[in-house]
């Protein structure tokens, strides 16, 4: 038998019975995923509970006051996660006419949901094949295929999703997602695992090597801090919107573009970056000219850094920011990523003359 028809055969005598796995409601597995990033299934129950029974359906999540959603979070920390939950129920439930997006590619444009949850949603709810790769699915996979890279590695994260890709079933992929969960917190656990009643035991090159305890690798957390920052070169007729640094943090004083900084990289606009671009332009429309991507390395951090450029098709005002000509961006102090891109769009301009 392949891997994923053992490890489906498993699922259907061991499966965890959960609320969230009565349902194929998008809203209520979304809600669960939320949650369940934030803690073990064991206390993520209590929490599920509060909020189905305060909350019973996206509406009422998202007429809900923020600080009632947050004050049913409270415990569970990492205060971002309830309020992009909070943002993403008002979007949907006001924006798309509280219809659940049912696409992995449509999921992750939402706040809050990266390519884990967009996974896990898009796989149980609408059996689109697309892998979620959690913490168990990284110990499960590195200890089968006994994987060395490690898993918080850029290339780790690639070739892990690429293997589960691979593995997946086609037929029953939600299954299949959780499935490979549940093995990876009932016995394939990060301490003394049960090899002896695992399903893949058999196929499990850790085990035989004697390394399970030595798998996941994972590289020692680095002093270095990864941020992401999504930038907003807004151009009319030429002139850019610009804005002076004033926090304490990294460039003080020096000239940037609007700003998101988010949890992850992703190539297209989320929710929240539009809502950035919109609270420049208004409900002017624009167009999305291109992207630029920058890597930015400072003594303590790494900038994963996109700068969309975005022409907007009707005159905006200042709002708080300065507008400044080709001639005089150049004469101003920015980030380094920032010179970079000008001096690639404005070489791009003057070839176009
Ligand atoms: N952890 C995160 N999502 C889960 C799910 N759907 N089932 C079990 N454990 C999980």
């Amino acid at each position: 038998m392949n891997f994923s028809s053992q490890l489906l055969q498993w699922y259907r005598n061991n499966r965890r019975d959960f609320p969230w796995r009565r349902t194929k409601n998008p809203y209520k597995i979304w809600l669960s995923e939320i949650i369940l990033q934030q803690t073990r299934t064991s206390q993520g129950l209590s929490y599920y509970t509060k909020f189905t029974d305060k909350f019973p359906t996206l509406r009422d999540l998202a007429t809900a006051k923020e600080e009632k959603v947050l004050k049913l979070w409270q415990g569970l920390g990492y205060y971002s996660r309830a309020r992009n939950l909070h943002a993403s129920a008002k979007y949907i439930h006001q924006e798309l006419k509280g219809v659940f997006p049912n696409r992995y590619n449509n999921l992750i444009r939402l706040k809050g949901v990266g390519p884990y949850t967009a996974a896990a949603v898009s796989s149980i709810c609408f059996k689109e094949v697309k892998a979620a790769v959690d913490g168990n699915v990284y110990r499960v996979l590195s200890r089968v295929f006994n994987i060395e890279t490690a898993i918080n590695s850029t290339e780790g994260i690639k070739i892990f999703q690429k293997l589960a890709d691979e593995l997946i079933c086609h037929k029953e992929p939600g299954d299949y997602n959780q499935a490979l969960m549940d093995l990876g917190a009932t016995i394939c656990k990060a301490k003394n695992p049960i090899c002896d009643v695992c399903p893949l035991q058999s196929k499990c090159i850790a085990r035989e090597q004697k390394i399970a305890d030595k798998r996941p690798v994972k590289t020692k957390k680095s002093k270095i801090k990864n941020r992401f920052l999504n930038y907003f070169c807004v151009e009319y007729e030429k002139q850019f919107f610009m804005k002076k640094r004033t926090e304490n943090d990294i460039w003080k004083k020096l000239y940037d573009f609007p700003l998101k900084e988010v949890d992850c990289v992703t190539e297209e606009l989320k929710q929240g970056d539009i809502e950035v671009i919109q609270s420049i332009i208004g409900e002017n429309t624009f167009t999305l000219q291109k992207t630029r991507q920058y890597e930015h390395k400072l003594s303590h951090q790494k900038l994963h850094i996109n700068i969309y450029y975005i022409k907007s098709h009707t005159k905006i005002r200042k709002n708080g920011f300065i507008k400044v000509n080709q001639h005089e961006a150049m004469k101003f102090p920015v980030p380094k990523p920032i010179e970079k891109f000008f001096k690639e769009l404005f070489k791009g301009l003057d070839n176009k003359g």
